[in-house]
Formats: structure tokens, C-alpha cells, sequence
């Protein structure tokens, strides 16, 4: 059985502010990338990465992951990406070769994940889960709203719900799955969804919750970055 990882890294980091794409930006002095990259590399199950590269920055992103020691044990991959993370996760998945029996999807804008989270995900599979998410107990309380117009920013939006926080839980990656369900569910729902684990749900297959870590967050604006910084300096200290 072969482990493999798809990190889509295409995106522009929008909410992070305007330069380089998000993926290619520095924290501590190293991309983000690179930091998602050995992350993933750190388990010992992982044999092959795959990078989904920001559509006119593929050559860029082969660079750096030739310019920064990565476990040798590890194949590295890199592709061009899409419009949507879902079609750079699809183009991902096409590129990985015969045999790979568990596949997780990462994101680039993930650098800080813990190995015993990426281990823990990649054993539950292995152990027959077809989708596999890590996931946090939310610490704010969550309203369901009717949106206010498009343009109309600041409007008061009524309330239409408040779900039973306990039964609530915050999603992060990597999130692993078996390979053919994962290429089944990309290769056939066409609905827009923001996770990977929701497309298998489509397929109407099982998806299971594991434990998650906080230091799993996303890098999404630029407090994250703060953040990043920090943990990167207290596991120096
Ligand atoms: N991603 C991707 N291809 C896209 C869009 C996103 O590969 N067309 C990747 C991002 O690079 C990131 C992950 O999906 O690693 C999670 O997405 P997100 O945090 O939303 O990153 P961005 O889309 O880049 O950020 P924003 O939404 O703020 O523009
Ligand atoms: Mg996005």
C-alpha cells in the first residue's frame, strides 16, 4: 500500500492582502509552502507529494522544493492548478501514478499541522475508514443568518437558527481517504463544496471525525500569520 499526499497551493490568498501568492509567502523566513511540504513528509507513511502549483507558477514551485532539504525517502510532484481549490484538488489526484491506495489532501495554508495528526488520519484509513477529517470543538457560538445583499456590508441579518454548539465541529486537513473513493467523488459531483470530505458525503459513502489540533489552523488573514510566528517560536524555544 502506497500513501500519497495532494496539496493544492494554487490559491491566491486574497484575504490575506495583495503579493505573492500565499502559498509562496515566508514565515520565519521559509515559504509556507515548504513549511506544508514537511509537514506532510514528516510521516513516515507519506511516499509521495503532490504540489498543485499556482497555474503560471509551477516552474517557481519546483525550484524551491529543489532549493529546500525535504526527506529523502519522499517523491515530489508538482502541477499546475485551477480555478477553484476543488479543480486543483482534482487536477492533483489526476497526476498520481498506479497503486497509491490512500491519498490525503492537505492545504498549502495549513504549514503548522502536527505529524501525530497527519499519522493519526493516515492509520484511521488504513484501518478501513473510507474519509477521514480531523476536526476542533468550536470555541464561538454559531448563528445561521439570512445573508444580507451582496454590497449591502454592515446590514443587520436576522437569525435563523442556532445549532447545538456541542454537536459542531471546525474541519482542518490533512483529511484522508481511500484512493478510489476520492477519484470517484471528483471525477462525478460537480456541485461547488469547500471541503474534500463533503464530496464523498455526496457519493452518499461514510465520512468519520478525528481528533484535530489546534495547530492545524489556517493561514487566512493576516493575524494568522501572527499566530504562525508564535508557534513557530515557542517549538524553537
Ligand atoms: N487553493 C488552490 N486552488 C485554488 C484556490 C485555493 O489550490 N484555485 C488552495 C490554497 O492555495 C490553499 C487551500 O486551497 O492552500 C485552502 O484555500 P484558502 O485558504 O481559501 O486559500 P486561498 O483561496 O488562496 O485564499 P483566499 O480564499 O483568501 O483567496
Ligand atoms: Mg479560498
Amino acid at each position: 500500500s502506497r500513501t500519497a499526499v495532494v496539496i493544492p497551493a494554487a490559491g491566491r490568498g486574497v484575504r490575506l492582502g495583495p503579493g505573492t501568492p500565499k502559498a509562496l509567502r515566508a514565515l520565519n523566513g521559509t515559504p509556507i509552502l515548504i513549511h506544508a511540504v514537511r509537514a506532510m513528509a514528516a510521516s513516515r507513511a507519506v511516499s509521495l507529494v503532490v504540489v498543485v502549483a499556482p497555474p503560471d507558477g509551477a516552474a517557481e514551485v519546483k525550484n524551491l522544493l529543489d532549493a529546500h532539504a525535504l526527506p529523502e525517502r519522499t517523491d515530489y510532484l508538482v502541477v499546475p492548478g485551477g480555478e477553484t481549490r476543488q479543480e486543483s484538488v482534482r487536477l492533483g489526484l489526476e497526476a498520481l501514478p498506479e497503486g497509491v491506495t490512500t491519498v490525503l489532501v492537505h492545504d498549502a495554508a495549513r504549514p503548522l499541522v502536527p505529524v501525530e495528526t497527519v499519522d493519526a488520519v493516515i492509520e484511521a484509513v488504513q484501518e478501513g475508514a473510507v474519509a477521514v477529517v480531523p476536526a476542533v470543538p468550536l470555541a464561538d457560538t454559531v448563528k445561521e443568518v439570512e445573508p444580507a445583499a451582496e454590497g449591502a456590508g454592515g446590514a443587520p441579518e436576522p437569525v435563523v437558527a442556532t445549532p447545538d454548539r456541542a454537536r459542531l465541529r471546525a474541519v482542518q486537513t490533512p483529511q484522508g481517504f481511500a484512493h478510489e473513493t476520492l477519484l470517484r467523488a471528483h471525477r462525478t459531483v460537480t456541485e461547488a463544496v469547500t471541503d474534500d470530505a463533503g464530496m464523498v458525503e455526496r457519493l452518499g459513502e461514510p465520512v468519520v471525525v478525528v481528533p484535530g489540533h489546534e495547530e492545524a489552523f489556517k493561514v487566512t488573514r493576516p493575524l494568522d500569520l501572527v499566530l504562525a510566528e508564535a508557534v513557530l517560536a515557542r517549538r524553537r524555544a
